[in-house]
């Protein structure tokens, strides 16, 4: 719907309900905008965006259109207004742009002044009575700079929702405050650099650009100063216009050496994306934008966490090893080495003597091509990815109840849910930019939260209803909620009717879950169940978010039907606010699967027992292909200890801390007769290798990624690769050639042309269609049309309904016992990535987070004397480790949790070798422990410095209201008095 009215005397044509400021930028109107980002909506704070409507002042951007609105943003009235109210924040803000690491052709101050053509200032500028805040290893805060506009206190309070940020209007001289007054290193910050990202100036700046951006800014602060008064003298003859074109040429000249260079993440699922800034390998800044899934979203590892890259422990070259110790060897006699064991143990004991295990923070093209040397050249199914430790019973969950191993929409759909329910997923810590979603719509459009969980993290803090089950009785409560609504004529008949097959059979499998059945099993009463199955009948759309707290238990793939079997009862697919989100954890671990790296799959899930499929991929790669589904990674250790498999080839993978009871897996490791890893660092997994090859991280090379939207992103090359590293791609290439398959790929592009060729599910993906921020959500058809929503016309079974799957019951693995007395759950940690590989050689991360922990409850803390900082060892049927206490109350009684970021103490030294009966995936979250309390007392693994010891401030946002009460605020642009323009 457009709607007609005059601007500056000319008929337009608006969108409805389309800001004012967005039409006058959209038709060309040089209006000035300071606190207006489009992102974040009108701030109302600067008051630089007055135009006249109807003969009155009003801001632009807390304006909306309307029929025959006569919109006056020229006139001379509007014109002051404008200049009055950007005069006063020059007032707050030093022009010395020339000397400035900011001054990079988007400073909005800087461009505001010359729009303006700003000449002298009447407000002379005045310093506030504050110090620069240093105290955040990654950023800077300076009060003199800050102009007040209060973007970065919008951005905290109601997009990242941390809720750290506000300004005190009422204060005699208003300055940005972290906790309402403490340092930013002692404050709740989260270190996400939100506040950052939108500042439109230099008073927030990540730390990486200060004195490395310009060509003037990193003189030592006394020249800094002389500098700066220089600029300052010139002002009053020459004008602003004259130093603002020093300035200019100088930001011109930083376009030659600063590169601006798109990217997705490398860390977890969500798949933000974001152009990195580098001048030769320094990397400046990471700046996030228009990234489809997170817009100006980061967590403090996209932002800040990639120091790793230019670590100086990088491998730059293979080694081999030779009695029992490594050497350097070239890549000629590595790769050769590698082809010929590989070839003679082929010849000699079988292709399934061999096994290949693929990286999931690898690109999806990586992923294919090492499935391709399995399969194509050593005729092996033997091929699998991390997906095996997380995300399979999810995966199998949807496949038994849905038809497609994904995310049922995007991040869209479940901000548009009615009642979001989190189970086994600590999301603002393992998702942190997917949080920021779920607590903007709580906080914001009164969405509601469910959250059932072992710990009461933040998500749990800011539920409607939080519940917290026994552990690994999931299962339970969500069928005896099911049966409940199905009894009780909660359910969509209807839905059900049109949609679902199996519901008899479903039903009967139903029986045992009664509510009393269900409350004794889970520890919850029957009315916190049933009022959870009414908040879900009740709600307009549910989406049901899991990760690692459902997946990984012995029965982790029938909770995660169970999931879903809730959802189709209640109809909660197929339209937005509704669906099945497991998320997934690594960056690519959805890519990796999805792109072949599985004992029974090729690329798009077509089954290696399929002959079509498989005349359809010898056709493709002219070779023959085995038929039968090959080992996944925990039967590939159980075959290692048997004897029959021999070598393997792995990549961009830390299996032998990663994988559950890691004695036996490293034992495993140590016993195979030849081994390849390949990866950035000497990881641990490196130690049982004989050949190690060096490869490059995300940056150094292109790709695509998916994410767990199912989202398909281009990452273009940031820096060349480290001196003597390859992108995996180019070295699985080489070996394979060396094994005579006559690859020629010489750009990732020509490996997704065949992936696309070869795969239905993929057919319409190209690089072309990726180009820049633009993305794709599988399936995607030949013609490019995607789909965000996953099931809008059918299910992905051949009658297009879904199916409802009977559930049975089952007991978890490795209980507690009156000696091994404590539950120990696992999982991550915001800060760190996993074990840390990568974080750990971020210097501002280890600040934040130095060392693992193991969390305590109060009680058991006061129970055995333990206070935060005592050693304990924690000991399990499988092995045990040494590691710090932090009492916390955010785990109850006897239930302990341990992050998993250590290759000193890893959490899975105490895990067992029980799996989801299904998948295989390991039950990370069903161990079991004593602890011994050692006679040690340190510091707390926690220093001071970290956000959870902070103090939010939630608020509504920056509060404008409050300045415009100030007694000496008044409206810019004449007479006006302080209320007689209508604030919105
Ligand atoms: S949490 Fe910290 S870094 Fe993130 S927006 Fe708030 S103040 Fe800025
Ligand atoms: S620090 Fe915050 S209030 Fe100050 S200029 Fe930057 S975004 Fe605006
Ligand atoms: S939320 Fe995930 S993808 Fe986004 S910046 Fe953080 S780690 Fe990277
Ligand atoms: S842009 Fe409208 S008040 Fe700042």
């Amino acid at each position: 719907m457009m709607t007609r009215m005059t601007l500056d005397g000319l008929a337009v044509e608006a969108k409805a309900d389309e800001r004012l400021i967005d039409l006058l930028l959209r038709t060309g109107s040089k209006v000035p905008h300071v606190c207006y980002h489009t992102q974040l909506g009108p701030i109302q704070t600067c008051d630089t965006c007055m135009v006249e409507v109807n003969g009155q002042l009003v801001r632009a951007c807390a304006t909306t259109v309307s029929v025959g609105m006569d919109v006056a943003a020229k006139s001379s009235r509007a014109d002051a207004a404008q200049r009055e109210a950007f005069d006063r924040i020059l007032g707050n803000h030093m022009l010395y742009c020339t000397v400035c690491d900011n001054n990079n052709g988007n400073c909005t101050v800087h461009n505001t002044t010359k729009m303006l053509a700003v000449e002298h200032q009447k407000i002379p500028f005045k310093t506030k009575p504050y110090e620069a805040d240093w105290t955040n290893p990654f950023y800077r805060y300076d009060p003199d700079q800050c102009i007040l506009c209060g973007r970065c206190v919008e951005a905290c309070q109601n997009v990242e929702v941390n809720e750290t940020l506000s300004i005190r209007w009422e204060d005699a001289h208003p300055r940005v405050l972290w906790d309402g007054g403490k340092t930013i290193g002692e404050s709740s910050c989260v270190s996400c650099g939100h506040c950052v990202t939108v500042c439109p100036c230099n008073a927030l700046m990540e730390t990486s650009m200060i004195g490395h951006a310009g060509f003037l800014t990193a003189l030592p602060k006394k020249a800094m100063d002389g500098m700066i008064d220089v600029i300052k003298g010139i002002e009053p003859d020459s004008g602003y216009g004259a130093i603002l074109k020093v300035s200019e040429a100088e930001s011109a000249m930083r376009e030659s050496r600063i590169r601006r260079t798109k990217t997705v993440c490398t860390y977890c699922g969500v798949g933000c994306s974001f152009d990195i800034w580098t001048k030769d390998r320094d990397i400046l800044k990471v700046e996030p934008s228009e990234g489809p899934t997170n817009g100006i979203s980061t967590c403090i590892k996209g932002k800040f966490g990639w120091d790793f890259v230019n670590s100086p422990d990088r491998l730059t070259t293979p080694l081999i090893r030779e009695g029992g110790k490594f050497r350097a060897a070239s890549w000629e006699e590595a790769l050769d080495l590698v082809a010929r064991r590989f070839a003679e143990i082929k010849e000699r004991t079988g292709p399934d003597s061999l096994a290949f295990i693929s990286s999931s923070k690898c690109t999806n093209e990586e992923s294919y091509l090492m499935q391709k040397l399995a399969r194509a050249i050593v005729g092996t199914n033997n091929m699998d990815n991390c997906s095996r430790y997380c995300q399979s019973p999810a995966t199998q969950g949807l496949f038994r109840t849905v038809g497609y191993g994904g995310d049922s929409g995007s991040f869209k759909d479940i901000e548009n849910a009615g009642l979001v329910i989190i189970i086994g997923s600590n999301t603002a810590e393992s998702h942190p930019v997917l949080a920021t979603r779920v607590k903007r719509a709580h906080k914001l459009r009164g969405q509601k939260l469910i959250v059932s969980d072992l710990r009461k993290h933040e998500m749990a803090e800011r539920a409607d209803l939080f519940v917290h089950p026994k552990p690994a009785t999931d299962v339970v409560w969500l069928s005896a909620v099911t049966r409940y609504l199905l009894e009780n004529g909660l359910a969509n008949t209807g839905f059900l009717n049109q949609w679902v097959n199996g519901l008899e059979d479903y039903q009967r499998s139903l029986e045992p879950f009664t509510m009393e059945f269900a409350a004794q099993t889970c520890g919850l009463t029957v009315e916190t169940m049933k009022q959870i199955a009414h908040m879900i009948a009740e709600a307009d759309g549910v989406c049901i978010l899991w990760a690692m707290g459902i997946t990984q238990h012995s029965m982790g793939s029938d909770a995660s039907t169970a999931i879903s079997n809730l959802l189709l009862v209640t109809g909660n697919y197929m339209r937005t606010g509704t669906g099945a989100y497991p998320l997934r954890g690594h960056n690519n671990v959805q890519g990796a699967s999805d792109h072949g790296a599985m004992p029974n799959f090729l690329t798009g899930y077509q089954s290696v027992d399929d002959p079509e499929v498989r005349a359809r991929f010898e056709n493709g790669w002219k070779v023959k292909l085995p038929s039968t589904k090959g080992l996944d990674n925990h039967e590939m250790i159980d075959a290692i200890h048997q004897g029959k498999l021999k070598a393997m080839y792995l990549f961009g993978e830390e299996i032998s801390l990663v994988d559950s009871n890691s004695n036996l897996v490293r034992d495993g490791l140590s016993k195979l007769e030849f081994f390849v890893a390949q990866d950035i660092f000497f990881s641990d997994t490196c130690r049982f290798a004989d050949v190690v090859l060096p490869a490059s991280p995300s940056l150094e090379k292109e790709g695509t990624f998916t994410s767990t939207e199912r989202r398909i992103q281009r990452l273009y090359q940031v820096l060349e690769p480290m001196e003597g590293s390859r992108p995996d791609w180019q070295i699985i290439q080489d070996v394979a050639n060396r094994l005579g398959a006559n690859w020629h790929f010489r750009h990732p592009s020509e490996i997704y042309r065949e992936i696309a060729s070869l795969t239905p599910l993929f057919a319409g993906v190209s690089y072309e269609r990726l180009e820049g921020y633009k993305s794709l959500q599988w399936p995607v058809a030949s013609d490019g049309t995607d789909q965000p929503l996953l099931y809008t016309k059918q299910f992905a079974f051949p009658d297009g309904k879904a199916r409802l799957f009977p559930i049975s019951l089952s007991k978890p693995t490795d209980p507690t016992d009156a000696e091994f007395d404590l539950h120990l759950n696992n999982g991550r940690i915001l800060e760190h990535f996993h074990e840390g590989n990568l974080t750990y050689r971020v210097d501002g991360i280890r600040e934040k987070v130095p060392d693992v922990f193991v969390e305590v409850s109060p009680e058991t803390a006061k129970e055995r004397g333990i206070q935060s900082g005592t050693w304990v060892q924690l000991i399990s049927r499988y092995g045990q480790v040494r590691v710090r206490a932090l009492v916390t109350d955010r785990v109850k009684g006897k239930e302990l949790y341990m992050p998993m970021n250590s290759a000193e103490s890893p959490v899975n030294l105490l895990t067992s070798s029980h799996t989801d009966r299904v998948t295989h995936t390991p039950a990370y979250k069903e161990a079991s422990v004593r602890m011994r309390v050692l006679p040690e007392v340190g510091e707390s693994p926690l220093p001071r410095v970290n956000s959870r010891f902070g103090h939010p401030t939630p608020q509504r946002g920056v509060e404008v209201e409050r300045k415009w009460k100030r007694p000496d605020y008044r409206i810019p642009g004449s007479e006006l008095g302080r209320t007689e323009l209508k604030n919105s």
